[in-house]
């Protein structure tokens, strides 16, 4: 069962083809790790998927579901969540503010709701806090709570980014090199994360520069090259396949 299908998706910023007719997909339950040099095209992958760039070409399903022209927040609805390349935290809020960002992001209170103070919203408001809360506590954040964001370590920062794409309980959670700026040990306790993530129910699809960490957690990886798929299949393949070497190290 896949919950994510890519169809002959490209992405073309002017003159250059970002994203190069791309066939992949997803198994749901899995951990699948998209790996390639500085500029194959990755995160404009990752913009694709989760909708917040418009494909110039093919289709994306979730789930079965052609989503290739829904919005992103209805893509996020539908249980897509991410975090991105460059930590977007609100430096100034405690990290449960934080996480409560990204649950009202996803919920349906508007401004009038804000406004009139409803029973709707004063029940979402508990509803926010707790599952900030539990998501806080997922990542062994749960003591830091109200410590301001930029107080928290770079390795507490990427957990607390991570709490942020979870608190809406997505299906799909796309990690955009979660591991960049941490040290090994810290990899270490960031893998053991991702692995508790799936193990909870949800895909993971990850990019990620350490061949050891993708190596590691993914049981399928796909890699790219100025845009292209030239590979994909299990660790052992990828390790193996020339195309993917030469990308690497044919370079040099
Ligand atoms: N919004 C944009 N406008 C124009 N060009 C873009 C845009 N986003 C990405 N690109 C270009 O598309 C190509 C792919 O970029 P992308 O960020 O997807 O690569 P990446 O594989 O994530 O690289 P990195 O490993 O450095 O993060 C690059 O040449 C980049 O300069
Ligand atoms: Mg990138």
């Amino acid at each position: 069962m896949m919950l994510v299908e890519a169809h002959q998706l490209s992405k073309s910023f002017g003159g250059l083809r970002a994203v190069d007719r791309v066939d992949f997909s997803v198994a749901s339950g899995s951990i699948t790790g998209i790996i390639g040099p500085n500029g194959a095209g990755k995160t404009t992958f990752f913009n694709l998927i989760s909708r917040a760039l418009p494909a110039s070409s093919g289709r994306i399903l979730f789930d079965g579901r052609d989503v290739t022209a829904l919005a992103a927040h209805q893509v996020a609805r539908l249980g897509v969540a991410r975090t991105f390349q460059a930590t977007t935290l609100f430096a100034d809020a405690t990290a449960v503010d934080n996480v409560l960002v990204g649950y009202r992001q996803r919920t349906k209170s508007g401004v009038l709701d804000a406004l009139l103070r409803t029973g709707r919203l004063t029940r979402e408001e508990g509803e926010a806090r707790a599952a900030s809360r539990d998501a806080l506590a997922f990542v062994g954040l749960d003591a830091f709570a109200g410590r301001r964001a930029q107080d928290l370590t770079q390795e507490q920062q990427k957990r607390l980014a991570i709490a942020l794409a979870l608190v809406a309980k997505p299906r799909l959670l796309l990690l955009d090199e979660p591991s960049a700026g941490i040290n090994a040990e810290q990899t270490r306790g960031l893998i053991s994360l991702i692995e508790e993530i799936a193990a909870a129910g949800v895909t993971v699809l990850l990019i990620e520069h350490q061949m050891q960490v993708v190596m590691q957690l993914c049981q399928r990886i796909m890699v790219l090259d100025y845009g292209r798929k030239i590979a994909q299949g299990t660790p052992d393949e990828i390790r193996t396949d020339p195309a993917v070497l030469d990308a690497y190290l044919g370079r040099h």
